[in-house]
């Protein structure tokens, strides 16, 4: 088939979208600084997809490094998933997102060139929509950026498009919405440090007794029971997003499409849905809003259906259910024998 390198292989969506490459009979090659991973998730990779993981350590910022991966292996493709991905800390620290996410795209893109491999997946986000006013949300819904998170994948998205106007590049972005759940073997999954910003991390934290309880940032937004809606899709059907999109890629046909169910979900029916996985009800109280929030975001798929022929398969049950497996292996301190 191919060989495609995934940067940030180590990391969340990363490490999924590895396994189902390998899966679709793909060769991958991973590379990480682990600056937000866990080195054991390879050797977990590793048992899980049988064989060793093609793993160069160092940085997307590191030219050298990137040109000794190019040297070394001959790569057909690249996911690009390393970056900085934390809305608040991107308000915080504007210069680090501009540094990791727009010069480590650039970097990422010369060494490409350099070797002649113009495939790329890019990872981008829904909130490069800002706070939108159709629904569900077509790719071709006004841009905007609210953070310098959302600042930075949207310049990015143009760089793409712009450096396609000088060479032959085929570029594939994928607008993820919200991502959640785990690999089925209960493995790998989200790992996030400290107290998670997202709203499955931190009800799983709450279901293990690691946190007194989820407060629900705002219950009077216009939605059918006040909280806000999101379009929560499973890292599987993310990651099998991945590996069609790279498809496409390498049948010469770029693409940008939103990854997402189209099916909203409040967070009271997430904190229902979780509650029910754990078979009791999940301490809760009524917030106040969190600045920067919007009140709907969910995905219009019909263009990744018709272009990937992808829809999501996994339902909120599931999407929980694989989580909560998750985090409880992860609690119970299950180091793996590899
Ligand atoms: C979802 C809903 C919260 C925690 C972010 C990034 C986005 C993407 C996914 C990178 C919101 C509510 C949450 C809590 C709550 N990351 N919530 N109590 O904000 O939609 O998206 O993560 O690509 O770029 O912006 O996800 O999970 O933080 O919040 O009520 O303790 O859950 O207010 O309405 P979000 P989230």
């Amino acid at each position: 088939m191919a060989r495609i390198l995934l940067t940030g292989g180590a990391g969340y969506i990363g490490s999924h979208t590895y396994l189902a490459l390998r899966e679709a009979g793909h060769e991958v090659t991973i590379i990480d600084d682990f600056s937000n991973s866990d080195p054991e998730v390879i050797a977990r990779l590793a048992r899980i997809a049988g064989g060793d993981v093609d793993l160069h350590v160092g940085s997307i910022l590191d030219r050298a490094f990137l040109a000794h991966v190019f040297a070394e292996r001959r790569i057909d493709g690249v996911v690009h998933f390393a970056a900085r991905k934390a809305v608040g800390e991107s308000v915080a620290l504007p210069l680090d997102y501009f540094e990791t996410n727009i010069w480590g795209l650039t970097l990422l893109m010369q060494e490409m060139r350099a070797a002649g491999v113009w495939r790329i997946v890019f990872s981008s986000t829904a909130t490069v929509y800002g706070d939108p006013e159709t629904f569900p949300i077509p790719e071709t819904a006004p841009l905007s950026h609210a953070s310098p998170y959302a600042f930075t994948k949207l310049t990015c998205e143009r760089i793409l498009e712009q450096a396609a106007a000088a060479d032959p590049w085929v570029t594939g972005v994928l607008r993820y919405f919200n991502p959640v759940g785990a690999h089925p073997s209960g493995l790998i999954g989200e790992d996030p440090r400290g107290i998670p910003g997202n709203l499955m991390p931190y009800i799983a934290k709450v279901a293990l007794g690691e946190l007194p309880r989820l407060t629900v940032h705002g219950a009077d937004y216009d939605t059918p029971d006040g909280t806000c809606w999101r379009d929560y899709i499973h890292v599987m059907d993310l990651a099998r997003a991945h590996v069609l999109s790279m498809g496409q890629l390498l049948e010469g046909k770029s693409h940008v499409l939103n990854v997402g169910t189209g099916r909203p979900v409040s967070v009271l029916e997430m904190h229902r849905a979780y509650s029910d996985v754990v078979g009791r009800e999940l301490p809760h109280a009524i917030g106040p809003r969190r600045p920067g929030d919007v009140p709907r975001l969910y995905a219009d798929p019909a263009r990744a259906r018709a272009e990937l022929g992808f829809e999501a398969q996994y339902d909120l049950e599931e999407m929980c259910r694989t989580s909560w497996a998750w985090v409880q292996a992860q609690a119970a301190g299950w180091r793996f024998n590899c």
